[in-house]
């Protein structure tokens, strides 16, 4: 009982305004594990690991596929054949067809389908239909170029017997060694096997097989038949499976492929996001810190997900990398039903008197889907770009986002009215700091109605609009898949006149729960669905729209409250017949897809200046980085959020998507100043910067954190926005290479074993600015890997550091600990603004980082920063070096291709920017030599142009203790998009 006087009843309140606060600032939520399948419960996952087990443990296990020899053709860059797959009870041969296709690029690519037996769809139940096939259109969303069928390739005359053996690839330096049987294939490089298929015997096609309902076998008590028990397959789960009061009806039957697919002496692998776990990915089958379960992949809507985790998430990329010294090599399993993946590893002595030297790690995966083909492109590398590149041409580059995408975001759920709206667009200009994109979460629409606003609360969403776009700011507002099923709204009206929405298993229209209560699916696989989906953007159809209004696609896994796993039934039918289960890690990247195409689509119809579309999604597969950002959804407010989202991110980045972030400060709960202000300087280095929020949390909007917390993370967003030459450049980059805009060790330093599982510091781009921000509680200091033998330096005072090895550096909470690597040159805007649309003349900083070697270089790419005219040439790319030897800093076109013919839109961009220059250079770790020197030499008009030379000022700034020295020319006067040179000596 609490004594209502003095100290004790003071205390007792304070106790219990801790235990409400205390409780909001860590949050004490799991996910519910019991929503979700694990391996042993999903019935294919089941049999699969089974399978495998009596593989491994089977003393001469030989798995019963065999490629025809007789039916093998060579021809034009394509092997085909048909796998026979025994069966051991009946005798009977399933024919499989495969192909192996070499392409071009030195991607190869092995499937196989199912002979059909029968044409045509089947009948389910009820007179409705799915298709008899196993799904093949995975390849139509996912793939977009990449697969010009390689001249080169040929067959070689040298194979093994019982082999077919085809060399391909660049200088011919790849070998696909075709084993005939048990059917497998080797890849190779150089003589060398980089990656085995079926090499451990569990290749696994389900066939289809008429269902015949068995009589169940009368047994006398006390008797059993263990053999015939060990031989029968698992069959509960063939023609239907529950889960969770869901009863799933399979009248396909069993479907599942899988197979083993080995890295011989590789000891890391990398990919299949979305987890949250570590970027090299863990072992799967049990044991000390390993996992139990298999890498899930099916996208699903999980509710306050746990860390250090295989459990699936929102989105999927089976694209897999296999790191080893010097040597990176990659798969993409082609499949967009329910898949898992088990990861070991196993060690092979080199001699067993070596003591481990010369011993060797080989990783082995196991990856089982649960319909469709078998569809395998295999990448040989040898280096991680290599292997990110040749995936990224397959499945498409990064789009290249308009540059305020890649400024800060502030989002919550929600802003309330759009006087709130406008009131904090107001406070951020109030106290000086900059931002680009203000986010409407579900509240503003009129009872979860997309297309509409609330009446009450936003009245004048032009007028909201119209008060962002006076300082270039956007909106950007939700809307979600599911359409609210209620009388007198005209789009769910149209949606289910038009028969445009996703269907049951029964062939009528679907219904179930989201933030609307009752609401109804667009299909969006279905050609006209998209068509209507696209129309609903039109500026005169979403009213109250503008130009600056961008979209956020949420829930798009689907989430469905009240479905199984918190999704659809696998046995919902969608567009050409397709059931759910053949195409569900795809759902939400066609959403997203359809309103790319809308947002397109609303500029043409006003033929309005055309932009760039902005789409963030929450769900995406392969192909997804093509339409815009991704999240990493609902994050908690709490520190290891924090520190996972730095691997979450990093591992986006490798798989082909990165243009991704977590929500900066955490979604649930409330975040203490301290994590605030830590997770804004994280969130300076996610490629997508947003912070956002749950509705039952705390106001959080930087100015309320009050001093010092606003102050330092203002100086963190500024430091994003100096930056954002160097991000736009990077996602440039990303945009034509695939290249992460975030990168690993593992990526930037491939010969360096010790730094392969490093996921807690980051690179930004080419430039060797290497981040670390701080992810824990009341962290001073932070410790740094560096991997090569270069200078480092302090961003901000030019401490200087050298590798390898491991340094500490200072980290207070004012501090983001960031060095800059020797050998590069970046590029900086700054003047502080209140949006990047402001900073579009600004003058730019070059900033030369001088390590071992004296030379330096970068590059800087700049278009106008939304439409598409750069695709008519009308940008800016130049490559900045500087070499040692001369002491001269030179700036030359790296477009002079397009340059020679340049398009009008080309002149005119340049033109525009004629006045745009350079009106610092900063040179860290600048020669003893120039100690005295007063002047430098500026030569411009290499481009052609004329103009005279002329001297300007250079301060040149002596090494302080730790620090290097350093040097600044201020007002060079050069022209950002000129040739110019200056000279040093
Ligand atoms: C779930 C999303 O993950 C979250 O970011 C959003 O705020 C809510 N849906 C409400 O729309």
């Amino acid at each position: 009982m609490l004594k209502v006087n003095g100290w004790s009843s003071r205390w007792a309140s304070l106790l219990l305004l801790c235990l409400a606060v205390c409780s909001l600032i860590t949050p004490a939520v799991t996910v519910k594990h019991e929503n979700f399948k694990t391996c042993d419960q999903s019935g294919f996952c089941k049999r699969n690991r089974a399978y495998a087990d009596t593989a491994l443990a089977t003393s001469n296990w030989a798995s019963p596929y065999s490629l025809d020899a007789a039916s093998v053709k060579f021809e034009k860059g394509i092997l085909t054949g048909i796998v026979s797959k025994k069966i051991a009870t009946t005798g009977e041969t399933v024919r499989l067809p495969l192909t192996v296709a070499f392409y071009e690029s030195g991607t190869a690519r092995v499937t196989i389908d199912e002979e059909r037996r029968q044409k045509g769809d089947i009948e389910l139940r009820h007179g409705s239909k799915a298709k008899k096939q196993r799904y093949n259109e995975a390849e139509k969303w996912a793939v977009v170029g990449g697969t010009s069928v390689s001249t080169g390739a040929a067959a070689s005359k040298d194979a093994e017997a019982g082999t077919t053996k085809i060399v391909y690839g660049p200088a011919s330096i790849f070998e696909a060694v075709i084993r005939h049987a048990p059917f497998g294939v080797d890849f190779k490089r150089d003589g060398e096997t980089q990656i085995k298929f079926n090499d451990q015997g569990m290749l696994n096609m389900e066939h289809w097989r008429p269902k015949v309902d068995k009589p169940v076998a009368e047994k006398k008590e006390g008797e059993e038949d263990v053999a015939a028990e060990a031989d029968a397959e698992d069959e509960g789960t063939w023609w239907d499976e529950s889960f969770g009061g869901n009863t799933d009806s399979k009248p396909r039957g069993p479907e599942a492929v899988a197979m083993d697919i080995t890295f011989p002496g590789y000891q890391h692998v990398y990919g299949v996001a979305e987890h949250a776990g570590p970027l090299s990915l863990k072992e799967s089958r049990g044991g000390d810190g390993k996992y139990s379960e298999p890498y899930r992949l099916y996208n699903s809507d999980v509710f306050e997900y746990e860390m250090d985790s295989p459990m699936t998430l929102y989105g999927a990329i089976p694209f897999m990398q296999a790191q080893k010294k010097d040597s990176t090599v990659g798969v993409f399993w082609l499949n967009a039903a329910e898949t898992w993946i088990d990861v070991t590893k196993s060690t092979t002595a080199a001699n067993p008197l070596s003591f481990g030297i010369g011993s060797s790690v080989t990783t082995q995966t196991h990856w089982i889907s649960e319909t469709g083909l078998l569809d395998v492109f295999v990448f040989l590398g040898p280096k991680p770009q290599d292997v990110i590149g040749a995936y990224s041409e397959l499945t498409g580059y990064t789009q290249l986002p308009q540059q305020f995408a890649i400024a800060y975001h502030q989002c919550r759920w929600n802003y309330v009215t759009d006087d709130d709206v406008k009131d904090v667009d107001r406070k951020f200009d109030r106290y000086n700091i900059p931002y680009d994109v203000i986010w409407l979460d579900i509240e503003y629409t009129e009872g979860k109605k997309y297309f509409t606003w609330d009446p009450m609360t936003f009245p004048d969403p032009l007028g909201m609009n119209k008060q962002l776009d006076e300082h270039e700011r956007k909106l950007v507002a939700i809307i979600d898949p599911h359409i609210k099923n209620e009388a007198n709204y005209p789009i769910v009206e149209e949606l289910k006149s038009k028969d445009l929405a996703v269907h049951n298993k029964d062939d009528n229209i679907y219904e179930g729960w989201c933030w609307p209560g009752s609401s109804y699916w667009i299909d969006c696989f279905s050609p006209k669905g998209r068509e209507w989906w696209k129309g609903l953007f039109r500026y005169d159809k979403f009213k109250g729209t503008a130009k600056n209004v961008f979209i956020w696609n949420d829930m798009n896994e689907p989430s469905v409250f009240n479905g199984p796993e918190t999704t659809m039934p696998k046995d919902n039918l969608h567009h050409g017949h397709w059931e759910h289960r053949d195409l569900h890690n795809i759902n939400g990247m066609t959403l997203v897809n359809a309103t790319y195409e809308a947002l397109l689509a609303r500029d043409k119809s006003e033929d309005k200046h055309h932009v760039r579309p902005f789409v963030l999604t929450r769900s995406f597969y392969s192909g997804s980085q093509r339409l815009g950002a991704m999240w990493t959804g609902d994050n908690q407010a709490a520190w290891p959020h924090l520190e996972a989202s730095i691997p979450m991110v990093l591992s986006m980045g490798v798989s082909g998507f990165p243009f991704a972030g977590a929500d900066v400060g955490g979604f649930f709960g409330n975040p203490s100043k301290e994590l605030l202000t830590r997770w804004y300087q994280a969130g300076a280095f996610y490629p997508f910067f947003r912070g956002h929020a749950h509705i039952d949390t705390r106001r959080r909007e930087p100015y309320l954190a009050g001093e010092p917390y606003t102050q330092i993370i203002t100086q963190a967003l500024r430091l994003r926005y100096s930056l954002l030459p160097a991000w736009y450049t990077a996602f440039h980059e990303a945009s034509v290479s695939g290249a992460p805009i975030v990168r690993p060790n593992y990526y930037v330093h491939p010969g360096d074993e010790k730094g392969f599982d490093i996921d807690d510091q980051l690179y930004l781009g080419s430039y060797g600015l290497l981040a670390k921000p701080v992810t824990k509680e009341g962290q001073e200091g932070q410790d740094i890997y560096l991997a090569d033998k270069e200078k480092y330096f302090d961003y901000f005072d030019f401490w200087t550091y050298e590798g390898p090895g491991t340094v500490t550096v200072a980290a207070p909470l004012e501090t983001i600990p960031l060095l800059m690597q020797g050998g590069h040159i970046f590029p900086r805007r700054d003047r502080p603004r209140r949006s990047s649309g402001l900073m579009r003349y600004d003058p730019f900083t070059l900033v030369v980082v001088l390590g071992h070697s004296g030379d330096a270089e970068g590059t800087l790419y700049l278009d106008d920063g939304e439409s598409f005219d750069f695709e008519a040439g009308a940008s800016i790319h130049r490559r900045f070096s500087f070499v040692g030897a001369t002491s001269t800093l030179m700036s030359e076109d790296l477009a002079a291709a397009a340059a020679a013919a340049p398009s009008k839109k080309a002149k005119d961009y340049l033109k525009l920017m004629e006045k745009v220059r350079v009106e610092k250079i900063i040179i860290v770790n600048a020669p003893a030599a120039w100690k005295g020197k007063e002047e430098v030499e500026i030569s411009e008009g290499l481009d052609g142009e004329s103009a005279a030379a002329r001297k300007v000022t250079l301060d040149w700034h002596p090494k302080e203790a730790g620090k290097a020295a350093w040097a600044v020319v201020r007002d060079p006067g050069v022209r950002i998009g000129g040739g110019w040179k200056i000279g040093f000596a």
